[in-house]
């Protein structure tokens, strides 16, 4: 069994602990909640929350660590998790630069398995590999992302990444076509490397991606759904057992599963 300590027990925390629970090859041994210690977590199993990472690590001797929490907290755990040779699953946005050095350093100098992924959905990872290879043969594409209207930013971070990796591909920016006339500015979204960028916030989204590539007579249209937080699940687990194979950090789902 896989021992498992998850960080953070927010929505996406909570999710984690019960896929681990449901999973036949590992178990939770402990929860880091920084902010509300002592409030207890409940899966299956009730938890002690922890805030100190560290005396929970040198109490239950854990395999790995998952964190989704915040880019403030995660220097802080990847600290205590590199000390303690805690593998790191790291899905927090935002990750400082300076972190990830740490991360690259710290499992390498141990020779440890880690993983951080700015998305562990792995039809979002497959999207933007497709994307990619479409690149090379379009002229023009738009990427529209939609979203709930409780996100932070726009455009996504998964957008502007699968921009940002189309005209790597292509070797040139895209052609786009602004209006003549903009009777409202803005109406014709955002510009990254030639591609297009509209960010629709909504209720009733999680997280959708469509990238819609035009040519002469045809279009290709990309679309990934996620419906639900749960999609995040499958690309988390997949990581819990890829680091107990590995030696070193590994940057991204794509890498994680050989796209890249
Ligand atoms: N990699 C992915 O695929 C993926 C998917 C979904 C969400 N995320 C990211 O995961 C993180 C958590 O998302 P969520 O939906 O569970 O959020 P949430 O708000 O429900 O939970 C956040 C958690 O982080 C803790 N936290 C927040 N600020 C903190 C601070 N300053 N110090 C210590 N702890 C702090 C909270 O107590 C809570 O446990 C976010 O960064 C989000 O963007 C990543």
């Amino acid at each position: 069994m896989i021992r498992v300590v998850v960080s953070g027990y927010g929505q996406m925390g909570r999710m984690v602990v019960a896929a681990v629970e449901a999973a036949d090859d590992m178990e939770v041994v402990g929860v880091i909640e920084p902010l509300h210690d002592g409030r207890p977590a409940t899966g299956g199993t009730v938890y002690g929350v922890h805030a100190d990472p560290a005396t929970l690590f040198a109490a239950v001797h854990p395999d790995v660590v998952v964190d989704f929490t915040n880019a403030a907290w995660t220097p802080r755990l990847v600290e205590a998790a590199l000390a303690a040779h805690v593998r790191p699953v790291i899905g927090t946005s935002g990750v400082p630069a300076a972190t990830l050095d740490a991360l690259r350093a710290g499992c390498a100098e141990r020779r440890l398995g880690g993983v951080v992924a700015a998305n562990f959905a792995l039809g979002a990872v497959v999207l933007m590999h497709l994307a990619q290879v479409a690149a090379r043969y379009f002229d023009a594409a738009e990427v529209i992302e939609l979203h709930h209207d409780r996100k932070v930013d726009s455009p996504s971070g998964t957008a502007l990444a699968t921009a940002r990796l189309m005209r790597a591909a292509r070797g040139a920016d895209f052609t786009h076509r602004e209006s003549e006339l903009e009777h409202v500015p803005g109406a014709r979204g955002a510009v990254e490397g030639g591609v297009g960028l509209h960010s629709v916030r909504l209720p009733g989204f999680v997280a959708s991606q469509e990238v819609i590539l035009g040519g002469l007579g045809q279009r290709l249209t990309l679309r990934h759904d996620s419906m639900g937080r749960d999609s995040f699940m499958p690309g988390a687990l997949l990581a819990v057992r890829e680091v107990m194979t590995r030696e070193t950090l590994v940057e991204g789902l794509d890498a994680l599963i050989g796209l890249r």
